[in-house]
């Protein structure tokens, strides 16, 4: 079977290698036929050897680069049918231990496309628990842009929520940024769950691809650099009750000014860098009590939170955004547009 392969060293140094089909399955094994694979942000700073700030994971090794994807369970090892049968449609899961509750540091040892071997390859085995079944009227292209960004999405907003009993209702407004894999997403959950939506972009033509989802305000962080202003004007000068900080270091600041008194900032990532800048650092305490607000750090989110996005997935018949599908061969140059920045939503990476 083929398989793509990196040493951390570049976009532009990726390998598509010969592997051995993998056999010899052991207790609670199944063999994944993967159909479909989504690329995520990180994806791409593992293949550039910058995935470096979780502390437990080595970089710079040979690994088999991403974590999403969706395909068929083709043989099960001894004990497995407790959990899957041959022919289920499964997608993976982003920390395979992470089953239930916080995630604690061991779990990061299970972490998809780094440091475990991900699922840029044709066959993948997986203990049985690390997968979960999608739902039929999802195409296996749908279903593997599920793993990171929904369920980083859902939790962003509903981690202190109950699981079944998410945030709803008009009346709360979500700052989403950007428009890549996380913030389309959680703009299509959001809506879905009523919730009022105001998103960025540097692109007025994303800005209009994202009212087309229902997004009730769009602002341009390009031309408006002081969208935090606007954010507050648009909630009659309270904030937006729950943000999905996926900016990082342009943006965290800003958040903080326009988050509501008591509000949820859900740190998710740093597409805008990982270092302030010198001239703007007051000190992320002062910035959290001035307003009472929750800064809660997200990774990814636990397998039964996973379960309880795709029974609302399924409810709600939401369809992923796919921006551009690349074939298996051309996954090099799939992940060259993922950092581009081009995309609006997902990327899809068409296996077999
Ligand atoms: N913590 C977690 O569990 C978790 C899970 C998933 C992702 N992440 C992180 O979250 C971030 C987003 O991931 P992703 O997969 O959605 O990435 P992505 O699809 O590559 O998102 C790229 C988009 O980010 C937007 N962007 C860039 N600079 C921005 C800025 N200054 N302000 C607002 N938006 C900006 C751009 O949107 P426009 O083109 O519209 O301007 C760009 O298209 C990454 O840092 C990733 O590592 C974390």
């Amino acid at each position: 079977m083929k398989q793509w392969v990196t040493n951390q060293d570049g976009l532009d140094k990726l390998r598509l290698v010969d592997a051995p089909e993998p056999s010899g399955l052991k207790e609670g094994e199944v063999l994944v036929k993967i159909h479909s694979v989504s690329l995520n942000f990180r994806d791409t700073e593992v293949c550039m050897g910058e995935y470096d700030h979780h502390k437990t994971i080595d970089t710079g090794s040979e690994v088999v680069p991403t974590s999403d994807c969706c395909g068929v369970v083709v043989k099960l090892g001894p004990g497995a049918s407790d959990l899957l049968k041959e022919g289920d449609r499964v997608a993976s899961t982003f920390c395979q231990t992470h089953l239930t509750g916080q995630i604690v540091e061991k779990d990061m040892a299970s972490g998809m496309g780094l440091p475990l071997n991900g699922c840029l390859t044709q066959y993948r085995v997986f203990p049985a628990y690390g997968l979960v079944k999608v739902p039929d009227y999802l195409t296996y292209d749908q279903a593997a842009c599920l793993p990171v960004a929904a369920v980083t999405a859902w939790m962003g907003i509903n981690s202190f929520q109950p699981i079944g009993q998410p945030l709803r209702g008009k009346d709360k407004f979500v700052l989403l940024q950007g428009t890549g894999g996380v913030a389309v997403t959680g703009l299509q959950i959001a809506k879905a769950l009523g919730l009022t939506t105001i998103i960025t972009s540097s692109s007025d033509k994303k800005l209009e691809l994202a009212k087309g989802l229902g997004a009730d305000y769009t602002i341009n962080y390009k031309n408006t650099p002081d969208w935090d202003e606007v954010v507050l004007n648009l909630t009659g000068g309270r904030g937006a009750d729950v943000i999905l900080e996926c900016g990082g270091a342009q943006t965290l600041a800003k958040s903080f000014r326009c988050v509501a008194f008591g509000g949820l900032i859900s740190a998710i990532g740093y597409v805008s860098g990982k270092e302030d800048a010198v001239s703007n650092r007051i000190n992320a305490n002062l910035l959290a009590l001035c307003r009472n607000v929750t800064f809660k750090g997200i990774i990814n989110g636990p397998k039964d939170r996973f379960e309880e996005v795709l029974r609302f997935y399924e409810s709600e018949r939401i369809e992923p955004v796919i921006d551009r599908t690349f074939e298996f061969e051309e996954a090099d140059k799939a992940l060259q547009y993922l950092f581009s920045g081009g995309h609006f939503g997902k990327i899809v990476v068409k296996v077999q």
